[in-house]
């Protein structure tokens, strides 16, 4: 090896130990810190740079090299600057979520970008510059902590359904005795599922009622519970009703439908989907 060569192989071995001292430096943010960015980026930020943030159209990515080579010179200060000025833009208001949770937002996006978090608290005047603290690189912890807590957050949206109850369709010879309407609702808590209704204008008074599950929505499927109803032509019910996780899944594809029947219209009288 030449002189030249060797010194110029050592100038990058340098180098690169380096940069390897500056991405094992931990912070200047807390895992606290963080963990409260990824809330408030999933409730305020991911419906445009999406859950996993890899942005989409205009939104960009926020992890990854289109990131770092916007921010790697910048410092934190400058992150935090530019999230309270810009984000969320119009329609939503700009600034609107409060100074520490930008701070927060700014860390969550250090972490999301291989950033160690570690004792010190970032601020709104962190000078720390971005590339000496973070890489680009998503962490394989990291991600999957995201996307339990995506998924977490639309189990927790999807867990009250309506149902509008309508008369069954059947042929034109049976529609007289197919009348009434009525709605209910039903929150689900883990796998308890509490309904609550009212029906009226019933030909015949109610016989039983029972939630089917079809494969899809739109299409019929056996019965999975008996609901109580009062046997009248109207009334008010309640029922608690204990699902098993596939029918737990199968409500929240809405699969699920309300079924009433009664004197008149013994193969079903009011039916409606549970729909979120
Ligand atoms: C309505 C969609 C929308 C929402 C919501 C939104 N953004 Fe953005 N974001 C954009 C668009 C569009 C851009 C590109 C703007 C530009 O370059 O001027 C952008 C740019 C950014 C950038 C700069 C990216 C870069 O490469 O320089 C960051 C950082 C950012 N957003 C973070 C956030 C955070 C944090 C939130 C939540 C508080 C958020 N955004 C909410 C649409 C959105």
């Amino acid at each position: 090896m030449s002189r030249a060569r060797r010194a110029r192989v050592g100038l990058a071995a340098a180098a690169l130990g380096l940069a390897a001292a500056a991405h094992s430096q931990t912070g200047p943010f807390t895992e606290a810190q963080a963990a409260a960015g990824r809330s408030s980026y999933l409730a305020n930020c991911a419906g445009c740079h999406l859950t996993d943030l890899r942005g989409a159209n205009e939104a960009r990515p926020l992890v990854g090299p289109d990131f770092m080579r916007t921010w790697n010179s910048r410092t934190a200060q400058e992150l935090v600057a530019f999230l309270s000025v810009t984000m969320p833009p119009p329609p939503a208001a700009p600034g609107s979520l409060g100074a520490q949770s930008y701070v927060n937002l700014a860390a969550f996006l250090l972490h999301a970008n291989g950033a160690t978090p570690g004792a010190s608290a970032l601020t709104a005047a962190s000078t720390v510059t971005i590339g000496s603290i973070a890489t680009g690189t998503m962490s394989e912890a990291f991600r999957a902590a995201l996307a339990a807590a995506a998924l977490a957050l639309t189990a927790a949206a999807q867990q009250s359904f309506k149902v509008r109850l309508r008369p069954v369709p059947i042929e034109a010879s049976t529609a007289a005795n197919t009348t009434g309407a009525g709605e209910a609702t039903a929150a689900l808590a883990g796998t308890r599922l509490t309904l609550r209704g009212n029906f009226a204008g019933l030909k015949g008074a109610a016989t039983a009622a029972r939630l089917h599950q079809g494969a899809v929505m739109g299409v019929r499927g056996p019965a999975i519970a008996d609901v109580t109803v009062p046997g009248a032509t109207s009334g008010a019910f309640t029922a608690e009703v204990t699902l098993t996780a596939a029918q737990v899944e199968g409500l929240r594809q809405g699969q699920i439908y309300l079924q009433i029947h009664s004197e008149t219209a013994p193969d079903g009288n009011l039916w409606g989907w549970l729909v979120p």
